[in-house]
């Protein structure tokens, strides 16, 4: 797995663990979603019941699991954990609703991966905390009608575009985890080095906040590589130097770019002369996974304003060319437009 990648690797799960904010007052950033989460969870407790159904969304690394494991905390209730591609069949979905207590979260991750089926056995659950199950087939079929503890669900996905029109209705509250940053990325690397003991100058901790891609999970990995730069190349504190030097042998530029990054902008800019080129496209030729790029890559080189998306495909703007240090031929991606326009 990249290094700059926001997806969890084995290394990141017993790290993640001891990193994590447990209550709403440790979570950095994300000032909105926190404002109305806590007006939520308050009104939720002080009425006794169980809160909304919650969707959140965003890339990968951003805090949901984090979130779901707060708003949990903060209730006071039990969270059990699954996610879309683990339930495979109704049954999956029966036994966990069934051992749910009244009040607990039920988290399920990458939700936008929940089969058809089981959507579909999930929606009752949700508006009416009934589970229907039917016994036997064709004409003595019966049906059961379980009633559920009442709980509340909250789905995470990075593609909230995937999640269909019915689930989402029936979600009562969606939260969206944006960037963060730079200034919330260093309370971030502050805190994570100060639980891991880790000694680092102010100066030495700007510049991974500056690359770690505005995603906590990024910048708790590259925190941990410097550390080690740190230990074996110098005197073991994360000086500004140290961790400019290290940031370079990791091969992470001054925006937080890797080799893929830099991959999928150059094929846009030398093999199809800025674009519009299709992502699948992008993904074939510098043989990465499609979905990958998109989760992962995509939206922070959006965020950057490198890469622009439009009805026939990405395109690569000024300020990419200008990072890349290529000269850029202005107006060229928009001239057969132009054309078109003038001769009708
Ligand atoms: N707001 C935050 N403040 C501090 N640390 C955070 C925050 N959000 C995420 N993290 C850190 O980043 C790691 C990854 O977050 P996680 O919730 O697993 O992301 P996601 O589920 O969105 O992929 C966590 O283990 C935690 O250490
Ligand atoms: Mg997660």
């Amino acid at each position: 797995m990249r290094l700059i990648s926001g997806k969890t690797t084995t290394e990141d799960s017993f790290i993640d663990s001891d990193l994590r904010p447990r209550h709403l007052s440790e979570f950095i950033g994300q000032a909105r979603v926190k404002e109305n989460l806590n007006i939520a969870i308050v009104a939720a407790k002080k009425r006794g019941e169980p809160l909304d159904h919650v969707i959140l969304y965003g890339s990968p690394g951003l805090g949901k699991t984090t979130l779901a494991y707060i708003i949990a905390a903060e209730m006071g209730v039990s969270i059990k954990v699954s996610s879309g591609p683990a339930i495979e069949r109704a049954g999956d979905l029966a036994a966990i609703l069934t051992n749910l207590h009244e009040g607990d979260v039920l988290f399920i991750d990458e939700i936008h991966r929940l089969s058809h089926t089981i959507e579909e056995k999930l929606y009752p659950a949700m508006e009416d905390f009934v589970f229907d199950i039917f016994l036997g087939k064709g004409p003595s079929a019966r049906n059961l009608r379980l009633t559920l503890p009442r709980f509340t669900l909250i789905g995470a996905t990075t593609r909230f575009a995937l999640v269909s029109p019915p689930l989402r209705d029936r979600f009562g509250v969606s939260y969206h985890l944006g960037f963060y940053d730079e200034e919330a990325m260093k309370i971030i690397l502050q805190r994570s080095a100060s639980i891991l003991k880790i000694e680092a100058e102010q100066g030495g901790l700007v510049p991974i906040a500056q690359r770690a891609r505005g995603t906590p999970r990024v910048a708790n990995r590259l925190l941990k590589r410097i550390r080690d730069y740190a230990q074996v190349m110098a005197s073991g504190v994360i000086t500004r130097e140290v961790a400019l030097e290290g940031l370079s042998k990791l091969e992470v530029d001054s925006a937080g770019l890797d080799d893929i990054d830099h991959r999928v902008l150059h094929t846009i800019t030398d093999k199809f002369d800025g674009g519009p080129v299709g992502l699948d496209t992008i993904a074939a030729s510098i043989n990465e996974d499609a979905d990958t790029i998109m989760d992962v890559y995509e939206p922070y080189l959006l965020q950057l304003g490198f890469l622009e998306r439009t009805p026939r495909g990405r395109v690569a703007t000024k300020l990419a060319y200008e990072h890349l240090g290529l000269p850029y031929k202005k107006g060229l991606q928009s001239q057969p437009d132009l054309w078109g326009q003038e001769q009708s």
